[in-house]
């Protein structure tokens, strides 16, 4: 009983990712805005989404949450934003698909405050290399069907192999939840 009340109080992951996250956020690949409503402590979320339709979609949610809300449509790759902006980037279920991993993170690293923080919910690449290779051979086809989303994505090797921390919350098969501190300026 202890075990459901603990695990009913931690909620789902998505808000695992995002409740408890202050002041300005930016959220990439919103999608059609699952995570919006689940905001409770920001002061503010910028919400960027390449797809019109989608974007469309997220921000019909505003409403579903006091957190003040903006959805602009836009690209990892390509931030609308200025240097050292925001104070928490999420990113959920996205990395596996971005047309340009190194270069999104390079933007995420640039609108990120030096103390800020990049909170994730990936697929990534499985540890076990004959696992791995299978996926490796599946992702032309996957992808092509998938929007994009490569099921062999090293998005934690991406991560640290540019210098980021990364603290691994929980893992589940092939999905990880972490936080990532950039490296010092
Ligand atoms: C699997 S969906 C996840 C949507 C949402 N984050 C969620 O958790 O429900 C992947 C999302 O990444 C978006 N995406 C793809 N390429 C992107 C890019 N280069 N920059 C930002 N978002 C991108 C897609 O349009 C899609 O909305």
């Amino acid at each position: 009983m202890a075990n459901t009340t603990t695990l009913r109080a931690k909620g789902s992951w998505r808000e695992q990712l995002v409740r408890d996250l202050t002041g300005d956020v930016l959220e990439i690949g919103v999608g059609s805005g699952a995570n919006l409503p689940l905001y409770r402590a920001a002061a503010g979320v910028w919400a960027i989404e390449p797809d019109a339709t989608l974007a469309a979609k997220a921000e019909s949610r505003r409403g579903e949450t006091s957190v003040p809300i903006v959805v602009k449509v836009g690209a990892a790759e390509s931030l609308p934003f200025e240097d050292a902006r925001f104070d928490h980037v999420v990113s959920s279920l996205v990395f596996c698909s971005v047309a340009d991993p190194e270069r999104a993170l390079g933007e995420i690293r640039r609108v990120l405050k030096p103390d800020g923080a990049l909170h994730m919910v990936e697929h990534i690449r499985p540890t076990t290399s004959a696992v791995a290779a299978v996926f490796s051979a599946v992702t032309p086809i996957w992808s092509r069907v998938a929007h994009n989303c490569h099921l062999d994505r090293p998005t934690i090797d991406l991560l640290r192999g540019h210098g980021w921390t990364v603290h691994l919350h929980r893992r589940r098969t092939v999905f990880v939840h972490v936080t990532a501190i950039p490296p010092a300026p």
